[in-house]
């Protein structure tokens, strides 16, 4: 596969971009910000590990960077902690989004901390050194915490989900959030998931939207322990789980 911008069709319905290839959306039009705090951060206990103080760094590995709004909810909540520890996230996205998309973010949530001119400038020159070269796939950012010091680094991978992953270290909490799997079954078939599991280690975290069966049973025969909770929401269910 070679992606290209052209592959990320995008609608914008009510301020909620839709993906017309895949026909489903990058965050749920009732309270998109909250649900990602509620299933990422949350059913990862981040805020609870966070402030345990038990590790120098945490690494987060995302599955699918879309318009950046688990990145920003996850950033919003470490740069308003008293001590934060540093953070590297790591994020993969296939089919960039164009800026236009990217600015609407922040007109879908006014008052948070989202898209800058320079991140949206500094993204969209990673994004055509991309598209000359496909092995020029790395964007990184830092954000300086006001008074730890310490710092939040995003490093974005741009290519399919498979060649991405293994430029992920072992991560501690990862964030399945790449459409659902009936309508993107490469996000989650055997390979990615398998990729997933070397990725992580004994107390690895994850948590994700979906509560599809075969998920789930797939996760535990690679040696995740996964519980269902309650979805955001209206949503009934999602998953969480640890690494054993
Ligand atoms: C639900 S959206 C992600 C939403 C995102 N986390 C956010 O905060 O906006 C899923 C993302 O996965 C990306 N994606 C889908 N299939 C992919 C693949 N095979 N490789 C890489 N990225 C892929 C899509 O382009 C899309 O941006």
């Amino acid at each position: 596969m070679k992606p290209n911008r052209s592959q990320a069709a995008i609608e914008l319905k009510e301020g909620v971009p839709i993906s017309l290839s895949f026909g489903d959306v990058y965050f749920s039009k009732e309270g998109g910000w909250e649900e990602s705090r509620y299933v990422f951060l949350e059913g990862n206990r981040i805020p609870e590990f966070l402030s345990s103080g038990s590790k120098n760094i945490y690494q987060i590995g995302e599955l699918g960077f879309g318009t950046g709004l688990n990145f920003f909810v996850t950033l919003a909540f470490w740069y308003n902690l008293q001590n934060p520890p540093p953070i590297h996230f790591y994020s993969l996205e296939g089919f960039p989004l164009p800026i236009e998309i990217l600015q609407s973010l922040n007109l879908s949530f006014p008052g948070k901390p989202l898209w800058t001119e320079t991140l949206l400038g500094d993204y969209e020159k990673a994004f055509e050194r991309w598209e000359k070269n496909p092995i020029d796939r790395i964007w990184k950012t830092e954000t300086l915490h006001p008074q730890s010091k310490n710092i939040f680094t995003l490093e974005l991978l741009f290519g399919d989900v498979l060649d991405c992953l293994d430029y992920f270290p072992s991560v501690d909490f990862w964030y399945l959030d790449g459409f659902s799997p009936k309508k993107n079954p490469m996000m989650w078939s055997e390979e990615t998931l398998t990729k997933i599991k070397t990725h992580s280690q004994v107390g690895t975290r994850l948590a994700t939207f979906t509560a599809a069966g075969f998920i789930r049973r797939n996760l535990e025969g690679l040696g995740f322990q996964i519980q269902k909770q309650k979805g955001f929401g209206k949503k009934r269910e999602m998953l969480t789980g640890v690494f054993l």
